[in-house]
């Protein structure tokens, strides 16, 4: 259940509410729009362990973040013991207040070397990184995994044990295997069957948490001891206000306020050429969730300048858009 506050190791969080790493997404700008919102923990961009300690400028600033965002994470991925402890200690000398390894990214050109999710196929692995990370650095251990690679090898339940022995503070289990992506449901009952042999660890559940209810419905059904919400903060990073006080009546204004602000924060941060692509994307997060705001979707789509974006958004007639029932959006497109 909701917790505020909330004791995760030797931290006092604001509360059990944490935001994903979203590659590609939640850089900088997004953390603005969702730290208002005071989660928990904020999780930046995954990082690879060898880019770190290679020191790349580009990874670095993947990282970069404001005072009023912490607490905030950062994830490391990689497969190779002796960069673990070296790239948990940069992290921590950035000022971070959580360090978290990536056993659950499915794509292929990571996986292909061992690293995200195809550190499940090699449990003993994720104990001997954890154990190097938490022999590096004083901020609490964290780790992300799938259920399993896929479902005829689910193995949440060995690797939480395995975490727990190497002494990470929280494991969080998002309900898919690799093999399923983004498809499907996430299976809460993975997260339960975690949270069932957890003794010292925190359990925290991801998957499929789109709105305050099933944020509810996650601690209720799995017992998790704190949640991550993912794709559930695009077009609506009032989603952690909503978990704590309910969620209020939002008007089409609302959706187009919150969405012009977001330019805001990109456009001071991204150059144009980054800002205008990452803009069509966000400007659907927003518009998804409303009746009626096809034709502007499909404009910024083919918007080329921000001045551009911009323009449509503002000349468009929102009082003839309807987000009170919005269409059912299936989860996946969301990405
Ligand atoms: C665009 C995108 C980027 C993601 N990037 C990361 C990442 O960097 N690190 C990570 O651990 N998970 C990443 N994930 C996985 C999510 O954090 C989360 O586990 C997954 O989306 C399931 O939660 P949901 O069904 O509530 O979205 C990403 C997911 C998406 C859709």
């Amino acid at each position: 259940m909701l917790k505020r506050p909330f004791n995760f190791g030797p931290l006092t969080l604001p509360s059990n509410i944490f935001c994903a790493p979203l590659a590609g997404c939640s850089d900088l700008p997004f953390r603005r729009l969702t730290t208002a919102y005071r989660p928990g923990l904020i999780y930046c961009e995954m990082v690879k362990m060898d880019a770190l300690v290679r020191h790349d400028p580009s990874t670095y600033r993947l990282l970069d973040y404001e005072t009023d965002m912490h607490p905030i994470g950062a994830q490391i991925c990689g497969s190779k013991p002796q960069f673990a402890g070296k790239s948990a200690k940069i992290v921590e000398n950035l000022g971070f207040d959580v360090v978290d390894l990536n056993c659950g990214c499915p794509v292929d050109k990571v996986t292909k070397d061992g690293s995200g999710s195809a550190m499940l196929k090699t449990p003993e692995l994720i104990g001997e990184i954890i154990s190097n990370m938490i022999a590096a650095v004083k901020i609490p251990v964290t780790v992300k995994i799938r259920a399993g690679w896929d479902e005829g090898q689910i193995n949440a339940v060995q690797i939480t044990e395995i975490a727990e022995k190497a002494g990470a503070t929280a494991i969080c289990i998002h309900g898919r295997t690799r093999e399923q992506g983004y498809k499907g449901a996430a299976n809460w009952d993975w997260i339960r069957a975690c949270k069932a042999v957890a003794k010292k660890i925190l359990v925290i559940g991801n998957g499929d948490l789109f709105d305050a209810s099933s944020v509810y419905r996650m601690f209720e059904k799995t017992g998790c001891d704190a949640v991550l919400i993912s794709r559930g903060t695009f077009g609506q990073p009032w989603i952690i206000g909503d978990v704590y006080q309910g969620a209020p009546l939002r008007t089409p204004l609302d959706f187009r306020d919150a969405l012009l602000f977001h330019i805001e924060q990109v456009m001071s941060y991204h150059n144009d050429r980054k800002a205008a692509m990452d803009l069509r994307r966000i400007g659907c997060w927003y518009l998804k969730k409303g009746r009626g705001t096809r034709a502007l979707r499909e404009s910024l789509n083919k918007a080329q300048t921000i001045e551009e974006i911009r323009a449509f958004i503002l000349d468009y007639p929102w009082h003839e858009t309807d987000f009170s029932s919005p269409e059912p959006v299936e989860a996946e497109v969301l990405i």
